[in-house]
Order: structure tokens, then sequence, then C-alpha cells
């Protein structure tokens, strides 16, 4: 059997939760409940004015990462509200989500992604490129639209820096909906994506890029995604505010690891 990679769960906090408090709270409860689990990478990625607080709880944790819902495209300028790659670093954040779809939403064109993409990986961090449709057509034209978001992310990226590579599969149908894509829609859109991978890498190298599948992700359908699915993990974004299902999906794809 092809050797499978060590999974990644990231918990994307998105503007949540409303105070410190909490955030202290969760971050703490999920720190200390999952710290024995070691198959498995896990990230937060809180939002950005909690980081430094959540950093300070973190303490040099090898078992938990910190995350960046986004960085600006520029390393520094006149970018009122924005975040640079820098103060993500000095903060000791390891993974950075690069075009979200919420993100995409508010303006971000593929050309802002690959600004980003190169940026982040140029600065050693690990970029999380995500890419998703909007909606699914019969004649499969959600396929040539993920192809595009996939190849214009990665342009001018060498083969040298895609091990700081991971893509995020989540269509936009299944983010926040309750919608989750089935064990198969996120197996082909897998092979599909390391097919693209293959064609600009060959496919030694693109084996080293983890492809997570986000939308919907819940403890009760992760393990099916995962074992069928054969996604390397997840990104996500409701059930990671709350604690106790989020430990329980890292405990399911720690525990298939495992087995
Ligand atoms: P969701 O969000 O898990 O709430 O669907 C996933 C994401 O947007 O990353």
């Amino acid at each position: 059997m092809k050797k499978r990679h060590r999974p990644l769960v990231i918990g994307n906090w998105k503007m949540n939760p409303p105070t410190i408090s909490a955030a202290r709270r969760l971050f703490t409860t999920v720190k200390e409940k999952t710290s024995h689990y070691n198959g498995v990478d896990i990230v937060i990625a809180p939002p950005m004015v909690f980081l430094s607080e959540m950093e300070r709880i973190w303490n040099g944790s090898k078992k938990i990462f910190l995350g960046a819902q986004s960085v600006h495209k520029d390393t520094d300028g006149a970018h009122t509200g924005e975040t640079s790659i820098a103060m993500l670093k000095s903060l000791n954040v390891k993974y950075v989500v690069v075009g979200h779809s919420e993100r995409r939403a508010g303006g971000m064109t593929d050309n802002d992604v690959n600004k980003s993409v190169i940026l982040v990986l140029k600065n050693d961090v690990y970029v999380v490129v995500c890419v998703g449709e909007q909606s699914r057509d019969m004649s499969g034209n959600y396929l040539s639209f993920i192809e595009k978001q996939v190849r214009e992310a990665l342009k001018g990226v060498t083969k040298s820096k895609l091990t700081n590579v991971i893509i995020a599969y989540e269509p936009i149908w299944a983010i926040g909906t309750g919608k989750t894509a089935t064990s198969e829609d996120a197996h082909e859109m897998k092979l599909f994506i390391q097919k693209i991978l293959t064609d600009l890498y060959g496919r030694n190298y693109a084996r080293k890029i983890k492809v997570l599948y986000g939308g919907s992700v819940k403890s009760k359908n992760s393990k099916s995604l995962l074992n069928d699915g054969m996604v390397d993990g997840f990104l996500i974004g409701g059930a990671s505010l709350n604690a106790e299902e989020f430990i329980d999906i890292v405990k399911k794809v720690e525990k298939y690891v495992n087995t």
C-alpha cells in the first residue's frame, strides 16, 4: 500500500470566538487535550488580534502549531488593517492560509493568491492554499475552475519549496452549510489535484503535497472522508470552535493513522 502523509488538522476559527477570554479557554483546552496525540499535526488559526496571546499560551509546544488565516501579499508598506509575513513569523506562526473563499469573495484574485503563496514560501512558512468551486455542474466545469485556481496559485513555485505547500480543497457549497462533500467527491478531487500537480512537477514531487478537505467537517463524517476520501487531513471552521468536537476529530484521525 502507498504510504500516506502524516495527517494535518487545522482549526480555522474565522472571526470567532467573540472575546479573548473565550479564545484563551478554547486554545488551552485544545492544547492540553491533544498533547498525547503524536501521529497528527494540529494547527490553530485564531483571529489576528488574538494571535499574540495564543502564542503566549502555546509556549513553544511541539504538539500544536500556530496558523494565520491570511497574510498581506506585500512585505511591508501602507496597508491599513493588514498583517505582514514578518509580523506572523515574529509570533511563531508556522502555517498561513491563503486564498480562503471568504477572502476571495472580498476581492482577492488568483494573482493576489499567487503573490502571497510566493511570499509565504520565501519565508519558510507552510502555505495552505484554498481552492474550491462555487457549485457543481453535470458537465464538469468545476474541474477546469479548480485546475485554474491550482495552477495560478503555484505559478513560479519551484520544486524545492513544495514540501511547504498544502492544498485545501474547500467546495464553497460545503462551507458552513452542513452539506459535506461525499467521500467519493473528496477522493475524486484529491486525485484530480494530484494529477494537476503531477503535470506541473512530476509524480515524485507532486506526492510531497498534502491535500486537505474542508467544508462542514464534523466528527461524524471525518472518518469516511479520511478512509474513503483518502484526504491528508482537514481544514475545519465551525467544528473547531467546539473543543470537544475538534478534539474528537483529532482523535479519529490519530486512530485511523495507527490502524
Ligand atoms: P466549515 O468551514 O468547517 O465551517 O464549513 C471550513 C472553512 O471555511 O475553512
